[in-house]
């Protein structure tokens, strides 16, 4: 496989949202070396020996990144960090606040752990916003806390793909761009009410794209992860 097929590959990360670690792994074997990069999140975590499993996707050769969305003080931070990036994953996120964001960001230096930001969840809209306390509409807080990862020194941001454009503008090429939120035309949306194809997502500025039921529910996982890394290619050699 050329260089740059294999960098397609490294953009696409395959959300492990199945019940149990054996499904998790029966997934993984399936789709086999059509993907390289895997996100573990909450149901994996406390409900399938999700740190096991992310320790033994890394002894496979694999990438983890680990969603967790953290936020704490800072010397909680610091220490769970330094804990996360000690077994060697590849991405953790916290939530897009500048001292978490300070604290992560130190914690992980020197590790190849690259911290994500989470800057308004898009669960949330103005009117959650308001009743939370905050100021601002969520628009207008989303960039607020992107130029604000990018001042605390953070490796990226996750983002819905609809919101890539205008992050991407704010924070510079160099930051990763996680997009979730993603389909390939013509398959089923599930719950997703704003979606992007994997090609608009990688024109608008994703670096990663993190793909979930299209491939675990898909009839054949591996031939899905295929298409899809074949789909983020295309786009961008058309860049
Ligand atoms: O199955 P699907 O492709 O919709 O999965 C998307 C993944 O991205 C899930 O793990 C979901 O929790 C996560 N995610 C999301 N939207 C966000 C943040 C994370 O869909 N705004």
């Amino acid at each position: 496989m050329s260089v740059a097929r294999e960098h397609a590959k490294e953009r696409l990360i395959v959300a492990l949202d199945v019940e149990g670690r054996a499904a998790a792994e029966a997934l993984v074997e399936a789709i086999g070396d059509e993907a390289i990069f895997y996100k573990i999140g909450y149901q994996m975590v406390f409900g399938g020996d999700g740190l096991a499993l992310a320790q033994s996707l890394k002894a496979a050769g694999k990438k983890v990144f680990l969603d967790v969305k953290l936020h704490d003080i800072p010397n909680t931070i610091s220490h769970g960090v330094d804990a996360i990036a000690a077994m060697g994953l590849d991405m953790v996120t916290v939530h897009a606040y500048p001292q978490t964001m300070r604290a992560a960001v130190t914690a992980a230096q020197g590790s190849s752990l690259t911290v994500l930001g989470v800057t308004v969840l898009t669960s949330m809209d103005d009117a959650d916003l308001t009743a939370a306390g905050y100021a601002h509409a969520a628009r207008d807080t989303v960039l607020a806390r992107a130029r604000d990862a990018a001042s605390a020194g953070m490796g990226g941001l996750v983002a819905s793909a609809q919101e890539a454009a205008g992050i991407r503008g704010a924070i510079g090429a160099d930051m990763a761009l996680v997009t979730p939120g993603i389909r390939p035309s013509g398959s089923e949306t599930g719950d997703q009410k704003r979606v992007v194809t994997p090609a608009d997502a990688i024109r608008d500025g994703a670096s990663h794209l993190v793909v979930g039921r299209p491939i675990s529910a898909a009839g054949d996982p591996k031939t899905a992860a295929k298409d899809i890394v074949e789909e983020i290619f295309l786009a961008s050699n058309s860049q």
